[in-house]
């Protein structure tokens, strides 16, 4: 089958490639032409595990191209929108500037028949508004919402073998015609087992911004729990692993530390809330806003803890940050915790020299006044304490008694809970973890 993919971020470019890969030919087509001409040369514009092999691959069977041309999208029976939804600046609410535009964008190029399926995340009511737009523009042409799943740092196994595929059709019927032309686009993780849901337009955008809701209230419930322990000197981890063994609740998205980042949960709950209120519905997601509250709590608390390590005062004390990015195995550092705490302790009068495996780049753009470093060793040298904020698996390695070689004290805070603490202590070093005594 011929396949759109227009926009090609995170989402765009892992969903062209893992097309092209499952047999279909794909053109990917972005604005952006620094990134066409990165992917067209079977580049990854940003660090995802596993994404440049498959580029290399599907391209060298002349199945995936890139083009910034939206007229290479005749031809093509489906559309995939994987636009941007940002928040709005100074607002709650998601920006759909992204969203209409390519939408706009593809309809002259659209023939009888053909498919639009957005995987974007976005407000609820934006599919059926859009449906309409579509149907204007091409009368026979149907607009779906198919929402994306994937995680950052695993997207190319997410979106090869996912765990559920949500088809979202208007009237929510499984005999609309459009859902047997996308059951031909999955036809391979269909094969091997996948579920499929069919559903409304507005089921079908709500079930990623209810699934990221719950995924957000889970980690916030166990950073509430951190406080809590913190506080009647109990240990976080051990309770995580405890209540986690009851099947119902589940060990996953139960780590406590510096709280929630990225590009989608945050900038997801806060849209979620802004139409809720539209909807006249606000009171349903007011947890929401504690859930938001709790995960930025952790970063303060951090900075806290980072100030009493360091024996009451943060003023000219040498703070090596573990870690840039918003979680390990990505290069992202959109609403990055581990960034927003060396910039609050920057600004506090400590010296903050961050390091991490991919983010450094992308880090040095958003807060240049920062001090890198590119390898774990120099950024800790004569470090007053150690920070580790985003769990890079060499991070988790480092030897206690190595790293002890290399700074001026012997302080570290585990911003994450994943060094074994007794022996670090046993290495001489004083370790705080978050909610742990
Ligand atoms: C998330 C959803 O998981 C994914 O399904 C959706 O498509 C997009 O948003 P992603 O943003 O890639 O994916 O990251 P995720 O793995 O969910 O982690 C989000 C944040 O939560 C990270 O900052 C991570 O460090 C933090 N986290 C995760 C915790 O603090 N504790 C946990 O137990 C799990």
């Amino acid at each position: 089958m011929r396949i759109t993919v227009v926009g090609c971020g995170y989402l765009g470019a892992v969903h062209a490639a893992c097309m092209a890969k499952l047999g279909h030919e794909v053109v990917g087509i972005d604005v952006d032409e620094n990134k066409i001409a990165e992917l067209s040369a079977a580049r990854a514009p940003f660090f995802e595990p596993g994404l440049e092999d498959l580029l290399l691959e599907v391209q060298a069977t002349g199945r995936l191209s890139f083009t910034t041309d939206m007229s290479a999208s005749k031809g093509s029976a489906v559309h995939f929108i994987c636009v941007g939804t940002p928040q709005k600046k100074g607002e709650n609410a998601a920006d759909l500037t992204y969203v209409d535009a390519a939408t706009n964008a593809l309809i002259p190029h659209l023939s009888p028949g053909d498919i639009v399926v957005g995987k974007s995340t976005v407000p609820v009511g934006t599919a059926e508004r859009l449906a309409a737009i579509v149907k204007l523009g091409q009368p026979e042409a149907q607009l779906l919402w198919n929402p994306e799943f994937l995680r950052e740092g695993h997207a190319v196994s997410d979106t090869l073998s996912p765990d559920r595929l949500v088809y979202g059709v208007a009237g929510g019927s499984e005999d609309h015609p459009a859902v047997q032309l996308l059951d031909q686009v999955y036809a391979g993780p269909l094969e091997a087992g996948t579920p499929r849901l069919v559903a409304d337009l507005p089921t079908a955008e709500l079930v990623k911004t209810a699934a990221n809701s719950f995924l957000a209230t889970k980690i916030s419930f166990i950073n509430a729990m951190a406080e809590l322990c913190e506080a009647a000197g109990a240990d976080v981890t051990l309770l995580a692993d405890a209540i986690g063994m009851d099947d119902r609740i589940g060990r996953k998205f139960l780590n406590a530390g510096i709280g929630f980042g990225g590009g989608c949960l945050p900038k997801d709950i806060r849209a979620f809330m802004a139409r809720a209120g539209e909807l006249g519905a606000d009171q349903a997601l007011t947890f929401l806003r504690e859930v938001d509250a709790i995960n930025m709590r952790r970063r303060n608390r951090v900075v806290e803890l980072t100030r009493e390590l360091c024996g009451g005062s943060l003023l000219g004390q040498r703070i090596t940050v573990l870690g840039a990015a918003f979680k390990p195995k990505s290069d992202d550092v959109r609403d990055s915790p581990a960034l927003s705490i060396a910039a609050q302790l920057q600004l506090q009068g400590a010296v903050v020299t961050v390091t991490d495996p991919e983010a450094l780049k992308n880090a040095s753009r958003r807060f240049p006044e920062l001090h890198y470093q590119a390898t774990t060793e120099t950024a800790m040298e004569r470090a007053d304490a150690l920070l580790l904020l985003t769990e890079w698996q060499e991070y988790r390695d480092l030897d206690p008694y190595d790293s002890a070689k290399l700074v001026s004290n012997l302080r570290i805070l585990d911003g994450r809970n994943v060094l074994d603490s007794a022996k670090w202590r046993a290495a001489g070093w004083m370790y705080r973890g978050l909610g742990r005594p």
